[in-house]
């Protein structure tokens, strides 16, 4: 039997929000260096059903629990060092909206049911799906008011206090900023969000993702060391983030910083930059001409941030062979997707190039598919 709002919680659900996933196009690890990004909603989209209760009871349950119960907190008592797996997303947006300020003290508890088409553990921000379609649900049902930039920091919050992931503000913003066909190009710093037109079907190009199924947890290991790399090279630099380095301060910055650290700086000044540049090109243009980018933020992450994986290396690698007009790995890395900006014809035979040479390398067959932009966070129903 398929579990359903339903089948849980014997009622229908009497409302429905829905957030996307998103695929960074350019600009990694430079949301927590207060830097740019350029990610896109896609349409898949974690949708929560619910219901309002008349007690202050928060339930939750989940399609993909793997042992199918509900999950219940009192909105009197939410801690979040009592939070863990996939609840911890929802018990922890109601948590972090509380502790950023928001009065609770008159909110309705709910019945939510959380299901979702975006793959989890694929690098395509399938916790901030479920994190920003309830914070939308959680603010216009309990007429909080807060616009969208807030719900993204509440966002962040969660993830960082309740989840204990150490991330940037990116994966948030593009959930809940995306626009259809279009890309978020957002300031981290200020949270300042422009809409740049991606034009892929006007250029016949489509975006591919190949899921390599490698896992990656950013709770744990090489993404805090990462950040902890920044931050020590903002420190030497004496700079309060790496965004205020540009490619210029990089001579000054290999005389001071051991290599390691320099290269990881070197990362986030040079992504920095690319990011500008591919808005640039996308505007003056178009898609096609922003290939060598998408390459060299690939080369970036694999030789000086190191968080590539041979998986990752050969999807990118496989793609370029076969023609894609740019490739790169996405999202935080060890593990996760790649993308490949390819042409609409040409779509088969790179996705089955990169099949091929997942099976002869031994690694496990990739699931490659195309997404396009789409809206964020939004009421359903
Ligand atoms: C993960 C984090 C984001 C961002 C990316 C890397 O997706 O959640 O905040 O740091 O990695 O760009």
């Amino acid at each position: 039997m398929t579990t359903d709002f339903q089948s849980v919680f014997g009622a229908e659900p009497t409302t429905r929000y829905s957030a996307p996933g998103r695929v960074n196009l350019i600009g990694e690890h430079t949301d927590y260096n207060d830097g740019y990004v350029l990610p896109f909603a896609i349409d898949r989209r974690t949708v929560a059903d619910i219901r309002v209760r008349d007690d202050r009871l928060l339930r939750v349950a989940s399609s993909f629990d793997p042992e199918g119960g509900v999950q219940e907190r009192s909105l009197d008592a939410l801690d979040p060092a009592d939070m863990d797996g996939w609840s911890a997303y929802v018990f922890g947006i109601a948590w972090a909206l509380q502790d950023r300020g928001a009065d609770l003290s008159g909110a309705t508890g709910l019945d939510v049911f959380i299901h979702s088409e975006v793959p989890v553990g694929a690098g395509l921000s399938s916790s901030a799906a479920i994190e920003c379609g309830v914070a939308l649900a959680f603010d216009e049902l309990w007429g909080l008011g807060l616009d969208r930039q807030e719900l993204a920091r509440v966002g962040q919050w969660a993830e960082n206090k309740a989840v204990g992931a150490p991330t940037g503000i990116m994966d948030q913003s593009a959930s809940l900023l995306g626009r259809q066909d279009a890309a978020v190009f957002l300031d981290c710093r200020s949270l300042e969000a422009e809409v740049v037109d991606l034009g892929f079907d006007a250029a016949g190009l489509e975006l591919l993702v190949i899921d390599t199924h490698v896992q990656h947890a950013h709770a744990t290991g090489g993404y805090a060391a990462r950040r902890a790399s920044c931050e020590r090279g903002a420190s030497v630099m004496g700079v309060s983030a790496l965004r205020d380095l540009s490619v210029d301060d990089l001579p000054r910055a290999q005389e001071l910083l051991d290599d390691e650290t320099f290269r990881r700086v070197r990362h986030v000044v040079t992504e920095d930059q690319r990011v500008l540049d591919t808005v640039r090109t996308l505007r003056e243009q178009g898609p096609r001409a922003i290939g060598d980018l998408l390459v060299a933020s690939h080369a970036s992450m694999r030789d000086d941030f190191e968080i590539s994986v041979a998986e990752l290396d050969l999807a990118v690698e496989t793609a370029l062979e076969h023609g894609a007009v740019g490739a790169r790995m996405t999202g935080g890395g060890f593990g996760g997707a790649a993308i490949a900006l390819v042409d609409r014809e040409a779509r088969g035979t790179i996705a089955d190039a990169v099949t091929a040479a997942f099976a002869a390398a031994g690694h496990s067959a990739p699931t490659v598919f195309t997404v396009h932009a789409d809206e964020g966070a939004r009421h359903d129903a």
